[in-house]
Formats: structure tokens, C-alpha cells, sequence
């Protein structure tokens, strides 16, 4: 395919180097006129760490905890002091329900602090307890995501999830817990894992069907090299050759039930969307250790260190430590790759956030997009097509794993804080080295 062999390694190399920050002192981003912007807060607290995962995530610790939220806390009210208006948020991990007292009252600060009219959370099937529902419906969370991953046994036991986060039948019963409580009450499943038949895939796929969860987001597994090799120990060696036939049969099986809000994010009937990837302002500010924020066309990312974010914060200093300017062409295609996942590209809102540039700049990209069959265009802008909707699975995954790569940089930096639980304030690599080997 033409797609796979010369648009996916030159995408590669695009992201690799979008990920490629500037080393150096780093001012915070400041509002974009009108502040609108939304907002997205990292927890990186889990009580199990997968071996297949590869977000920014530490082992959960009640006092690391309680520091952090409160260095949270005070980060989110400075940029609410800069001027900063969020419209939305989305609290993703880790695990953010792992200390449900904390993100309440963070989410009260928000809600004090900012028009939010919707608010995401990210949780575990073992956190949906009577009392942590009740919780999140009174902090006004309308939009709950459930890490399910697959309601295979055997595949859970792989993951190292059986015991901790349930097994089938637990899992089952958390989601219909939450049945109707949420708008939407979404589950994260993986396909493509190492021991994932196909059989298994289409049992996976009628338990959805049949299940609380009104919308369903179905990522390929991504990984980078230093997890896979943790991962292949435990869970089995990666094929990505299937991820097509698996994307199909998803398709096929989800459809017309449920609608496709994303090429990887379907609902029931025609809900609303909950996915973190999809600002509408295109403008959104990340909080907590490790989140990224683009702002104004400048991408930033927060020390993964939590000792350092926590004294950082204390000390009144910014969280960001790196930084890239993107250019206007970057930011174009970046912005696109986001858009069109959601499926649309509307004229009106390309004019909205670039004027009359993009056709002229990025002319070849959406010659050659359109002549490849994956985007078509209409009167109102453009629509990516069912065969664009397989290359954007592609694409976004492999920009999903040079963001990973970045982490795992990252996480080398701050080695001995993760390993030995060593309460080190600087990192014991530098950050320039961090940047050189980002740029190979
Ligand atoms: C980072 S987790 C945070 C929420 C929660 N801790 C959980 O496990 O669902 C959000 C989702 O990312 C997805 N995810 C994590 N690692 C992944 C990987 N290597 N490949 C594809 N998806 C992954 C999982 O579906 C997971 O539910
Ligand atoms: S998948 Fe979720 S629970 Fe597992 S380590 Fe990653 S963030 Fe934590």
C-alpha cells in the first residue's frame, strides 16, 4: 500500500521531530486572545502499573499523592490568574479516581474557577463503587471513560489486570453500575494484543454491544521499543500486519449501532464525544507532571519529575520545562491530523484558525490525500473517508508512539525518583541529552 510504505515513515519522521523540544528556561504559555482554551490534568497515580502502557504513570503513594494535588491545585489557579478561560476538561491518568477525595476537590476548583461545560474522567473498572459514582455525578462529571482494555480472562491476566482492576464478570457488573449515570459512559478497549484471536476480538465486540457503555473508543496496541520488550515477556510478541483485518471486523460489527465520532471512538446512536485528542479552541493547556499543552502554535511539556513539579510549584517557578515553537506548516499538519481524526475539517473553522493560508500551504498534503481516496471534499471543507479512517488508525498511531518514545526519555531522566523512590529534586540525566537523542 502506498499509504503504508511512503506516507507513514515520512508522518514518522514529522512527529519524531514535533516531539523534538528546546532545552532551556521556559516561560508558561499565556492565554490566547479571549483565554478560551481547554484543559486537560494529568493524575499519574495507578495502583497496578500495566506492562503494556506506556503513559506517564507511577505507583500510587497516599503522601506523594496529597502533595501532588495540592501542587495541582495551585497550578491550575495560576493560569486562571494569567487570564486563561477553559471551556472544558479532561482528567486523564494514571488513574484519577485512584484518590477520589483529592480530584473532587480539584474539580470544585475548577468549577469555581472557569466556565467548564464539560467534564472528562478517566478511570479503572474496580474504582466504580457506589460511593466514588455518587462522587463524581455531585462534582459534576458528565462524561466517564472506563479502562476495560478486553473482557477476556486470559487477556486480563496477561495484563496484569485480572486481579487488581477485575476480571469479566466483575467488570460487567462495575459498568452496570454506572449504566445511565454518564453522558456518555464510555470503555477503552485494545485490539491487536499479542494473544488476541479473532474470535476473541468478536466476543470482545458483542460484549460491548450488550454492555452499559454507550460509546466505545478501540485503540490499536502502541507501543515503544523499551515497553514492547517488557511487554513481549509477559503479554507476547506484536503483529501489526492484523491491525487492518482487526479494524475491519470492528467496523463491521459496531456498525450502524453505534456511530463513528472518531476513527477510533464510535457511540451509540449519535452521542457526543469523549475524546481527550479533540479540543474544539484547538488551544489546550495540560496541568500536572508530564501533560503537554499547545498553545498559540507552541508546544509545551511539564517536568516528568513529581518532586520537581511539586517544589517547582512551591517555589512559584513554571511546571513547563521544554518547549518548541511549531512552525506555521507544522502547526497545520498538526492540527489536521487532530481534526480530520474527528472525521471533519470544516472551511469555516480552517478560516476560523489560519485565514486563507492552509490552502496554499498545504496544497500538496490534501492533493495527495484526496487522491489516495482518504479525505474527499465538499462544499463545507473536508471528510475523511472509510479508507482514510484506517490510514488516520496508522497515522495516529505512530504519532501516539513518538510521543511515548519522548516518555521513556523522559521517564530515563527521572530514573532514580521512579525506581528507587528516591526523593532526587534534579534529574539524573540531562535534559539537553534528552533533547539530542530526541532529535536522531
Ligand atoms: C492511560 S489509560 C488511563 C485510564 C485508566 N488508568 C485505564 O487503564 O484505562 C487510558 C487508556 O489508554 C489506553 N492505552 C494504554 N496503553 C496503551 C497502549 N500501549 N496501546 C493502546 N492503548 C493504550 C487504554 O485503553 C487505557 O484504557
Ligand atoms: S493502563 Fe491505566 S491502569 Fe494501567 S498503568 Fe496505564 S494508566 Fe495505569
Amino acid at each position: 500500500m502506498l499509504y503504508e510504505r511512503v506516507i507513514l515513515p515520512f508522518f514518522r519522521r514529522a512527529s519524531r521531530s514535533a516531539m523534538a523540544f528546546d532545552a532551556g528556561p521556559v516561560e508558561p504559555p499565556v492565554p490566547p486572545p479571549g483565554g478560551a482554551a481547554f484543559l486537560y490534568v494529568h493524575i499519574p497515580f495507578c495502583r497496578v502499573l500495566c506492562p503494556f502502557c506506556s503513559f506517564h504513570r507511577v505507583q500510587y503513594r497516599d503522601a506523594k499523592a496529597a502533595r501532588y494535588f495540592k501542587a495541582l491545585r495551585r497550578e491550575i489557579e495560576t493560569y486562571r490568574d494569567a487570564g486563561f478561560r477553559f471551556n472544558g476538561v479532561y482528567v486523564g491518568g494514571g488513574t484519577p479516581t485512584v484518590a477520589p477525595r483529592e480530584l473532587a476537590a480539584t474539580l470544585e476548583l475548577i468549577r469555581g474557577s472557569f466556565p467548564v461545560g464539560e467534564i472528562s474522567v478517566e478511570t479503572n473498572p474496580n474504582d466504580l463503587t457506589p460511593e466514588v459514582i455518587d462522587l463524581l455525578e455531585a462534582s459534576g462529571v458528565n462524561r466517564l471513560s472506563v479502562g476495560v482494555q478486553s473482557f477476556d480472562d486470559g487477556l486480563l491476566r496477561e495484563m496484569e489486570r485480572y486481579e487488581k482492576y477485575g476480571n469479566r464478570t466483575e467488570i460487567l457488573a462495575n459498568l452496570e453500575r454506572a449504566r445511565d449515570r454518564f453522558d456518555p459512559l464510555n470503555v477503552d478497549m485494545i485490539f491487536n494484543l499479542p494473544h488476541q484471536t479473532p474470535e476473541i476480538l468478536e466476543r470482545d465486540l458483542d460484549t460491548v454491544l450488550d454492555s452499559a457503555a454507550d460509546q466505545v473508543s478501540f485503540y490499536p496496541l502502541m507501543t515503544s521499543d523499551e515497553v514492547r520488550r517488557k511487554m513481549t515477556a509477559r503479554m507476547g510478541r506484536l503483529d501489526r500486519r492484523r491491525v487492518r483485518e482487526y479494524y475491519g471486523r470492528i467496523l463491521s460489527r459496531l456498525r450502524p449501532e453505534f456511530t463513528a465520532q472518531s476513527a477510533w471512538c464510535f457511540s451509540r446512536g449519535r452521542g457526543a464525544v469523549v475524546d481527550e485528542y479533540i479540543a474544539d479552541a484547538g488551544d489546550y493547556v495540560g496541568v500536572g507532571s508530564g501533560s503537554f499543552s499547545y498553545v498559540g502554535g507552541v508546544m509545551y511539556a511539564t517536568t516528568f519529575s513529581l518532586n520537581a513539579y511539586s517544589d517547582r510549584i512551591a517555589r512559584g517557578q513554571p511546571a513547563v520545562t521544554q518547549r518548541r515553537a511549531l512552525t506555521l506548516h507544522e502547526q497545520m499538519r498538526y492540527e489536521m491530523l487532530l481534526r480530520l481524526f474527528g472525521l471533519r475539517m470544516d472551511h469555516d473553522w480552517l478560516n476560523r484558525r489560519f485565514g486563507d493560508r492552509f490552502a496554499r500551504l498545504m496544497f500538496a498534503e490534501m492533493a495527495a490525500l484526496k487522491s489516495i481516496g482518504a479525505v474527499v471534499e465538499d462544499e463545507l471543507g473536508y471528510a475523511l473517508t472509510e479508507r482514510g479512517m484506517y490510514l488516520w488508525v496508522l497515522m495516529m498511531s505512530a504519532f501516539f508512539e513518538s510521543v511515548n518514545v519522548f516518555r521513556e526519555k523522559m521517564r530515563l531522566h527521572i530514573h532514580a525518583e521512579l525506581e528507587r523512590d528516591e526523593d532526587v529534586e534534579e534529574a539524573a540525566v540531562a535534559l539537553e541529552r534528552i533533547t539530542r537523542w530526541a532529535r536522531r
